[in-house]
């Protein structure tokens, strides 16, 4: 009832946890599985180590976050060792995510982490928070089309392209990074947000602005995905990622046009023992209540 497909790659229900929430290891990889995912992304990784930015990096309400981790991770060579053990142990499929600072470097982190043997790639070109003004590879769709060009060109693994929301028309941006070599779109990175304390007079996160993920950015996720459906068409997998938090945000979701759903936040904020387990019961719940058997029924009508 629950299997999709994410181009030859099959998944045993559509729930996918996002980068960065509890994938820095294979062992935190492994344990999504045991919990239910149908995937599991690794915490994006960089040519060398990163250390990312000073705390505070974190902060929330309930149904806002926000983070300005600044893509700490141990390197690329570390993480092939990682995802290595994902891939024989997991007994899901695993996506190796990767992040750059410039084209060339992709294409070097996306051969290096291939040698890992993930089942897909997945490209961040879309983290907000890297620099405080800087503009994102996904900013633009010249930029977007180099890095999957490079990437495309570097690995044989399909690779799925990570989309942020904060550009006026991430359709325009999904069609070229498709046709430039991404098999799969992933959207949506967080949002670009900033955290006040009025008392202080200060920003919150040392980074002054962060990205918001959770509930809050539900709607903008599905409204982009949404809009890649229509112009990417209808055989393009799209990983529809923000702001799931139960069976009935995953199924919004697929509605909107997504293959499979990415969730992060809600996997750390939900008191299951298996989270993933319990937002499938809860999507089947729901399908069977309205009838469908299948997840390519759930669609939106006109
Ligand atoms: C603490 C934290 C770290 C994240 N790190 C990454 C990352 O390394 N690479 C990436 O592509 N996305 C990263 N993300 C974005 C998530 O993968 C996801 O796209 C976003 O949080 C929206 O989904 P959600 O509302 O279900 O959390 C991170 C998000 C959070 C909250």
């Amino acid at each position: 009832m629950l299997g999709t497909c994410l181009g030859k790659l099959k998944l045993e229900n559509p729930l996918i946890l996002a980068s960065g929430i509890r994938g820095n290891t294979a062992a935190l990889l492994i344990r999504a599985a045991k919990e239910g995912a149908g995937a599991a992304t690794s915490k994006s990784c960089s040519l060398t180590p990163r250390t990312g930015h000073a705390n505070p990096t974190m902060a929330g309400t309930e149904g806002v976050f926000i983070n300005a981790i600044g893509l700490s991770n141990p390197g690329v060579q570390e993480e092939i060792l990682e995802i290595r053990r994902a891939v024989k142990e997991a007994k899901i499929p695993i996506i190796a995510s990767i992040y750059a600072k410039e084209v060339e470097e992709f294409a070097e982190v996306a051969r290096l982490i291939s040698e890992a043997k993930p089942h897909m790639l997945e490209v961040d070109i879309s983290c907000p928070n890297v620099h405080r003004e800087g503009a994102m590879f996904s900013s633009y769709k010249e930029d977007a089309a180099k890095v999957c060009a490079a990437v495309a060109e570097a690995t044989k693994i399909p690779f799925s392209a990570k989309l942020s929301p904060d550009v006026p028309n991430i359709g325009q941006i999904a069609h070229v990074c498709v046709t430039s070599g991404a098999g799969c779109i992933t959207a949506i990175n967080t949002a670009g947000g900033m955290y006040i304390d009025a008392r202080a007079r200060k920003a919150v996160l040392s980074n002054w602005f962060g990205g918001i993920s959770g509930p809050a950015i539900k709607p903008i996720a599905l409204k982009a995905v949404h809009s890649i459906r229509k112009a990417v068409g209808e055989e393009v997998p799209i990983i529809g990622t923000g702001g799931v938090s139960n069976g009935i945000d995953a199924a919004e979701m697929l509605m909107a046009g997504a293959t499979a759903v990415g969730i992060g936040t809600a996997i750390a904020a939900r008191k299951e023992d298996a989270p993933f387990e319990a937002i499938a019961s809860e999507l089947k719940a729901f399908m069977k209540e309205e009838g469908y058997t299948k997840i390519s029924q759930l669609k939106l009508e006109e």
